[in-house]
């Protein structure tokens, strides 16, 4: 049995502004975290790549591991804490390596878990080892413990998100400062919110990542990112924005999940969003989850889902539920229990916003409402609202329809001769 009373011993690993708040916060408040845990928590070693970069934190008092995978293996470490990022490399070695020498994990991993979760919590738990990542989703947000401890006796029906902050700060700063979206993207990035690779936030990739862990849990499913439709929302513009804007919605990268009679659907996309409903008054950074149980109805939870204080506290929290002997399975239930399904690409119908440039002469519109009536889609709205030249943006709003139909008429407008260019379509989603 291990001693519940020693104090539990950390090693960590990566000291950007999630492990100096993480160092910050255990030397701040030492007596109350050693309250609630039940047990002192310190930090005996940490690791990163630049040993000599001044962090702002003292960390005399602790040995420098020369890696991250010699710091997972030492023994004066109970739990490895992973913030180095990425799905391969150091920090795969290092995770795997903490559970072989028999520590548990909390890790802010997201990439990681989305690729490998599967074959890692199952690792984990027939090694008696647990591994926590509340901070990898929606940073301070306490989702997942919400869904595996609060939500425990629910069936979840639906889990949405906007869970990556950089593309919220954009796309409500395109609207509140009426700019490009290009524009906005390079504010952001002297800002400093873009990941290393840009396309990890707008392509919708770690949010996709974010979502694909959400879905395991309320599911009950093996984690599937392959099974996520990404979208990212490099081709919303400020006229989408503007004309959404009009017809009372807001455009979100959202995220939902939900298991369907075709199996489960899990997607990351631009969706227009009802503006007066929690989601669509969601500004800036934050991020925001909405949890569906059968029991519980609906819960919404909002906080800042990047940045040092937040993601440390989910890190914290983590850690504290360790100290005090509490050992849930990675996903809330057994690895070995979570099913293997198979992913249903947009299964559930809904109205479909549509933008596209028409060629303005007579019969364009006709030819374009024929497409859609062969598709079995049916027009809810539809206007012009300008004139460039020899075309004219056109906007369509659809009544409920699949994602499929809605392809099935975009691939036809390209022989029509009267759509130039690239058709956006957005679906409108019920919240
Ligand atoms: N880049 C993410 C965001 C935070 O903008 O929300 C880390 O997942």
């Amino acid at each position: 049995m291990p001693d519940t009373t020693a104090p539990l011993r950390l090693g960590i690993a990566g000291l950007g502004t999630v492990g100096t708040g993480i160092v910050r916060m255990v030397q701040n408040h030492p007596e109350m975290i050693a309250a609630r845990a039940g047990r002192p928590i310190e930090i005996t070693a940490v690791t990163a790549r630049d040993k000599d970069k001044d962090r702002g934190v003292d960390l005399s008092g602790y040995t420098w591991a020369q890696d991250a995978v010699s710091l997972a293996q030492r023994d004066d470490v109970d739990v490895f804490v992973e913030l180095i990022g990425g799905h391969e490399g150091t920090a795969k070695d290092a995770f795997e390596a903490a559970l072989a020498a028999g520590k548990d994990v909390v890790t802010a991993n997201k990439a990681l878990l989305a690729i490998h979760g599967n074959e890692l919590a199952t690792s984990a738990e027939a090694q008696g080892r647990v591994v926590r990542f509340e901070a990898a989703v929606a940073g301070g947000i306490p989702v997942i413990k919400s869904l595996t401890e609060g939500l425990a006796g629910n069936q979840i029906t639906r889990v949405m998100g906007v869970m990556n902050g950089t593309c919220n700060y954009i796309l409500t700063r395109m609207e509140s400062a009426g700019l490009p979206y290009d524009e906005v993207f390079a504010e952001a990035d002297a800002l400093g919110f873009l990941e290393a690779d840009p396309n990890l936030d707008v392509g919708g990739i770690d949010a996709g990542h974010k979502l694909a862990l959400l879905s395991s849990i309320a599911f009950g499913t093996q984690v599937d990112f392959d099974g996520v439709e990404l979208e990212g929302i490099g081709a919303i513009t400020i006229d989408d924005i503007k004309q959404a804007a009009d017809m009372g919605y807001r455009i979100k990268l959202l995220g939902v999940a939900q298991m369907t009679g075709r199996g489960l659907e899990q997607r990351m996309s631009p969706c227009l969003v009802p503006a007066l409903s929690p989601l669509g008054q969601l500004e800036g950074g934050t991020n925001m989850v909405v949890l569906e149980g059968d029991e519980v109805g609906q819960i919404v939870l909002r906080g800042a889902g990047a940045g040092s204080g937040p993601t440390a506290s989910a890190v914290m929290g983590d850690v504290i539920d360790i100290a005090r002997g509490l050992r849930i399975p990675t996903f809330g239930q057994p690895a070995t229990t979570l099913r293997k399904v198979r992913s249903a690409q947009a299964a559930v119908a809904a109205p479909y916003y549509m933008r596209m440039q028409l060629i303005d002469k007579p019969g364009a519109l006709a030819k374009v409402a024929s497409i859609l009536g062969d598709a079995g889609i049916s027009i809810d709205q539809m206007r012009q609202y300008g004139h460039e030249d020899t075309s004219a943006p056109v906007l369509i709003v659809t009544h409920k329809t699949t994602r499929s139909a809605i392809d099935t008429a975009t691939a036809g407008f390209a022989d029509t001769g009267v759509v130039t260019g690239d058709p956006v379509c957005i679906r409108i989603e019920t919240v």
